[in-house]
């Protein structure tokens, strides 16, 4: 129906429909490099003895999956390996429910409540490993997306750190991004398109175990790929309060 819009049109279609919230959340530190940036990078948000803890308890589940009927999702060569819905399954591993974030997320949102849960990962430097979301994308191309990353483990540049093109998930920096270089605005996995970032607007997010990564996902992300090493984190996902879970991923969760 608005296909003959231009991408810019579009997004400032949705954002005058979603987006009045937006200059409020300038308001809070945080929120505000998420509006601005993309990302907001929270240190200490976890101790590490309680990151520890968490890392104890995903091996747990994964050596007792089948007696304790734990739901494990694992990628073709068994280098990422994903618990969905582990708040379900042990405080440890719930962040979901943590007050700050859900503060957070119910901010950027603007929204009272919202269906979501936390995925416990642990990726491995297997040859061949895609890194945590197999390459270059955005999670959505229009609605807003915001994801919760919490750092189980230190991770260094060889141990996948979470990769952010700066402001790219940003209307402007959007509509720009694709009419300059003839990209659809609903191109979601954009690794044949690298060669277009702006590599100056590369952030690494290397960081100890207990940082918490507060990001709008619409950006252009990726996990890079791990060279060596485990990556243990915590993701919260999120969906607004009138959905569900995609019936895509309702049989992984836990
Ligand atoms: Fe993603």
């Amino acid at each position: 129906m608005f296909d003959d819009q231009s991408p810019l049109e579009r997004l400032t279609r949705y954002e005058a429909k979603y987006g009045t919230h937006l200059p409020e959340l300038l308001a809070s530190q945080e929120l505000q490099r998420v509006i601005e940036d993309g990302f907001c990078i929270i240190p200490d948000f976890w101790s590490s003895r309680k990151c520890q803890q968490a890392v104890q308890e995903i091996e747990k589940l994964l050596e007792r999956e089948a007696e304790l009927g734990v739901k494990v999702w694992r990628d073709d060569i068994g280098a990422d390996i994903r618990i969905m819905g582990s708040n379900n399954l042990s405080p440890n591993l719930d962040l979901i429910n943590d007050p700050k974030v859900q503060d957070w997320m119910h901010t950027l949102y603007d929204v009272n409540s919202l269906v979501g849960f936390t995925m416990s990962a642990k990726i491995q430097a297997l040859k061949g490993n895609k890194g945590s979301g197999y390459g270059w994308h955005r999670d959505s191309c229009i609605p807003f997306q915001f994801k919760a990353i919490l750092y189980l483990s230190d991770v260094s540049a060889e141990e996948g750190p979470f990769q952010y093109i700066k402001k790219s998930g940003n209307r402007d920096e959007m509509a720009r991004f694709c009419a300059q270089h003839n990209i659809d605005l609903d191109a979601n996995r954009l690794d044949e398109y690298e060669q277009y970032f702006d590599m100056s607007k590369l952030v690494e997010l290397i960081a100890s175990a207990g940082t918490l990564i507060i990001v709008n996902t619409r950006g252009i992300h990726r996990g890079k790929p791990l060279t060596k090493g485990t990556r243990y984190a915590l993701t919260n996902y999120y969906w607004p309060p009138e959905s569900k879970i995609p019936a895509h991923i309702k049989p992984y969760v836990n």
